[in-house]
Parts: structure tokens; sequence; C-alpha cells
């Protein structure tokens, strides 16, 4: 299967069986913004809940926090976004289309321009007499387009009234820090961890949620003593990884396979605390199912970083158009915090004990966007094979993410069958999400929950009620088996925690 057909045909399931699919289409088409059906919203919790537990529930030094979406109009002043959060946009001087520079040169050249100032792609733009693709029209030279979504508070629109969604996350936890520091008694090295959605007025959103105009990010500051980056033992050193750093790009290099010890040894990312939330973001996107050789470290060289990064690196996933961001992880310093403390005139510094005095803490930020995460574990999930002349398709997602556990059908819809299947489903429903299904015969059924990425399947039938047995079918394997009713609890879950492999259930 070609990876660009891949992107096609996730779209097209994505719409047929409601699990993504583009927002108020009755009034046609308003790009960059998509709605989750009722598979595509229960996926994604279950991303966000394990997310939650990998990243805080499970661990002792961080905590989560749920700010609003429109702010005071200078937090996004302090943070820098008003001045700097901006992308280069070109417009056709015939038909005034206005596109964004960097991919339009990116898709003529067939090259990637992470990295490239603003006057380079200018250059390139000029050099290759790059014309407008849908009418050959020349462009105008590029200006910078800031992404933020302005609206206005209250019953007037003025400037003072002005104020902007939340393009990202992060900055709600730097202003809530003292808040948050106060309250929740956390001792330096913490974090504090949001789930929410974030806003960008997106010049030229595509490849479905890739590139969207309202999405969810989750994202954590870790917060730490500007001393202490190095002072980090939770590094798991046999742990490996491809890896491209600012200077295999630029000697043109692929990326190469290294240990995680190698990393530390030839210091290419610079502090240890860096190094962990690197490893820990990776380590949590293979443990949910996106394959760990789609998967890449690149380095940002110096022209990209953002304002407030002195590091970055993304993890980069092998998308049908190129290696591209699917998890950033910044060394943010003390920029944030300073600004807003500048701005606010707030004192937004940490005690330091041993020291006896004041200071501000250094941020790792690992942020995570759910949306691109989503969309990367359909295209590692998806599989189809052609079997006389039909096309069946398996999601063979992870069975924690799968939007359903378990599907439960009668094997006819009368003789008493529908009704044991129908209290199977509610003994189950409390601790395990699934779904009774009685329409249509038994193989559209299984072929339904398939494409859905439901891991297991329990059939009634007519032996059930002689042996008090039912099947059990396995999503990758198709195998079936015959297990006790009063035991269809206790199996699903020791198969959901991955206590028992089917075979042995
Ligand atoms: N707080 C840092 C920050 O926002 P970013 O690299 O701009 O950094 C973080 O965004 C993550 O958010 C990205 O790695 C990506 O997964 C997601 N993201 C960014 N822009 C997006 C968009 N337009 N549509 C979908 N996801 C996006």
């Amino acid at each position: 299967m070609e990876r660009e057909d891949l992107v096609g045909k996730i779209v097209s399931l994505c719409k047929r069986r409601g699990i993504i699919f583009p927002t108020s289409e009755i009034y046609g088409n308003f790009a960059g913004f998509f709605d989750y059906g009722n598979y595509g919203s229960l996926m994604k919790r279950n991303v966000e809940d394990s997310w939650i537990k990998h990243f805080v529930t499970g661990r002792d030094d961080v905590v989560l926090i749920d700010g609003a979406t429109i702010t005071h109009p200078l937090v996004w002043k302090a943070s820098g976004h008003v001045d700097s959060f901006n992308d280069p946009l070109v417009e056709c001087k015939k038909c005034h289309k206005r596109f964004r520079a960097d991919h339009l040169v990116e898709s003529k050249l067939n090259i990637s321009v992470d990295g490239l100032a603003r006057e380079q792609i200018q250059e390139l733009i000029t050099k290759h007499k790059i014309v407008c693709p849908e009418c050959k029209g020349e462009f105008t030279v590029i200006k910078m387009f800031n992404l933020m979504f302005k609206t206005h508070v209250g019953s007037t629109e003025d400037d003072a009234s002005a104020t902007y969604l939340r393009p990202e996350t992060a900055q709600l936890i730097f202003s809530d820090f003292k808040q948050i520091a106060t309250t929740s008694r956390k001792k330096l090295p913490f974090g504090m961890a949001q789930i929410g959605r974030a806003f960008r007025n997106e010049i030229s959103p595509r490849n479905f949620v890739f590139r969207s105009r309202e999405f969810t990010q989750m994202e954590i500051e870790f917060f730490i003593h500007p001393e202490k980056m190095d002072k980090c033992d939770l590094i798991d050193k046999n742990f490996e990884l491809n890896v491209l750093t600012e200077d295999m790009q630029e000697k043109k290099q692929d990326h190469k396979k290294m240990k995680v010890g190698e990393i530390l040894d030839k210091n290419t990312i610079r502090t240890k605390w860096h190094t962990y939330w690197i490893v820990e973001s990776l380590k949590w996107l293979t443990s949910i199912g996106i394959r760990e050789e789609n998967l890449r470290l690149r380095q940002h060289v110096k022209a990209e970083l953002s304002h407030y990064s002195s590091e970055t690196w993304d993890i980069e996933y092998n998308y049908p158009w190129g290696w591209k961001e699917l998890v950033g992880i910044a060394n943010r310093g003390d920029f944030d915090l300073k600004q807003h403390a500048k701005i606010s005139k707030e004192e937004l510094s940490y005690f330091d004990e041993e020291a006896k005095k004041r200071m501000v803490p250094h941020v790792i930020e690992p942020s995570f966007g759910l949306d691109r995460i989503i969309l990367t574990l359909l295209l590692d999930a998806y599989d189809e094979k052609v079997e006389k002349g039909e096309t069946k398709i398996v999601l063979k997602l992870n069975s924690k993410i799968a939007p359903l556990t378990v599907g439960v059908f009668p094997l006819m819809k009368k003789d008493g069958l529908d009704d044991k299947a129908r209290d199977i489903t509610e003994s189950l429903k409390n601790e395990i999400i699934c779904e009774y299904d009685d329409s249509g015969s038994i193989g559209k059924r299984y072929a339904r929950m398939d494409e859905i990425g439901t891991p297991w399947c329990i059939t009634v039938d007519y032996d059930s009620s002689r042996d008090k047995k039912v099947t059990i079918r396995d999503r990758d394997t198709t195998k079936q088996k015959r297990i006790k009713i009063t035991d269809v609890d206790d199996v699903i879950k020791s198969l959901l925690a991955g206590k028992t492999k089917f075979d042995e259930a």
C-alpha cells in the first residue's frame, strides 16, 4: 500500500465510522477545524488517560492544572507571542491567494526547509521562480503573519477589550506558577501538566488533523534548579533511539541509532533533565502503540529555535509527507517566568532552602499534540487485505487506546441469545468500554469492530445456555476460543492488562 494512499484511506474510514470528520460540514468547507465522533472521542479520552497516568498520577513530582482558554492579553505580550509568533506568508499578486512560504518551497522543490531563515526562503522562491500554484501569478515578498486568533471580551470591541485565544497551553502554567507552587507544596524539581485546546490561525491547515486551527495539546513544564540541570539519576542509559543532530543536518547525513549512554557521554543533549524527558516521552509514545522505527529525535538548528528556547529536540514521525514533528521538547530556561515577573510585577521565583535565597527555576517542556498522536496511531495501526474481492480493514490499535475494548453479540437476535448478550454487556460496562451489537450478520459485526480497532468480541450462541460458555474472538489473529461466561470479566481485564496472551486465555 502506498503511504500517500494511506492518509486518504484513513480520512475516509474516519468519516465513514464517525471517528473524526470536518466540522459543521452541512454549511460547507471550514478548513482547519475537526469534530470527533463517538469512537474518536473515546480514543482521544483513552490517550489522555494514558498520558495522565504516565506523566502525572503515576509519579509524585508532577501536578495537573486546567487553565482558561481565553486569558489576560498581557500573558501573550509577556510570552513574546504578540511579537514573535509568526509564520512566513506570501500573497499572489494576481489572484491574491495567500500561502505559507516555507510549505510552498518544500512542496515545489521537494526539500525540507526546517531551520531556514526568512531571507533564505525568500532567496529560494526568487531563485527557483516559484509562482502561484493556482494561477501562475508572481508572489509578493514574504511578510510575517501572526498566528494568534484575536477576540474581544465584554460588550465593546475596541483595543481595550481585545485579547487572544491561547496558541499554546504552556503559558497558563507559567502564569499560574506562584499559585500552584504554593498550594501543591512540591519541592524542586517538579512539573505542572495540562491538557487543553490551543488555537492557531494556520495559513495553510493541511494533512487532516496534522495541522489544524484548533487542536489539543498535552504539555508539561518541569521546573528545575538552574544549577541542577544535570542532577538526574533516573535516565535509562540502555534505551536506544534514532538521532539526528544539528551537526548531522549540516553535513546532510541521515539519522543514526544511538544508545542514551552514548548521548550522555558525548553531551549530544546539553542537560541530563532534557535527556530524561526525551526518553520518557519516547517510552510513552511506544507504550501506546507508535512504532519505534517510525520515530526519530531531531535537534532544532539555530535558525528554527523558538524565541523562548535555547535548545529544542523534536520527536519526529515518518509521515507519508516526510519526517515531521510529533512532540517538541524544549529547554525554555527561565525565559517565561522572568518575562511574566517583569510584566506582572509579581515575584515568580522559588526559595532555595540550601542557598537561603530566591532563584528562578529553569524549565524543560515536553509538548505533545494530541491530534497528531491520534493520526500517528491510526497510520501505524491501519491494515487492510482483500478477501474474495472485498477489502477488509483492521485497525490494530493498542487495546488500551482502542475506542471500545469489547463488542458483545448474540448469534441471533432471538431465543434469549440477545438477552444473555445484553446481560453480559451490562455486567462488563462498569469497568470495561463495550458495545452491544445485534444488527447484520456476525461477519459484518466483526468487520465493523475490526474497522474501529476493537481488540476482542464476545458472541453468545445456542451452545451458551448449555455449556455456560461464549466465544471470544481476537481481532489481530481472528482466532476464537470458548470461555466460561463467569470468567468473561476476568479474562478481558487480564488481556487488557497484558497479563495473559490470547492463546493462554
Ligand atoms: N508550548 C510549545 C509549543 O506549543 P509547538 O511545537 O508549537 O510547541 C507543540 O507545539 C505540539 O503541538 C507539536 O509538537 C504538535 O504536536 C502540536 N501542534 C502544533 N501546531 C499544531 C497544529 N496546527 N495542528 C495540530 N497540532 C499542532
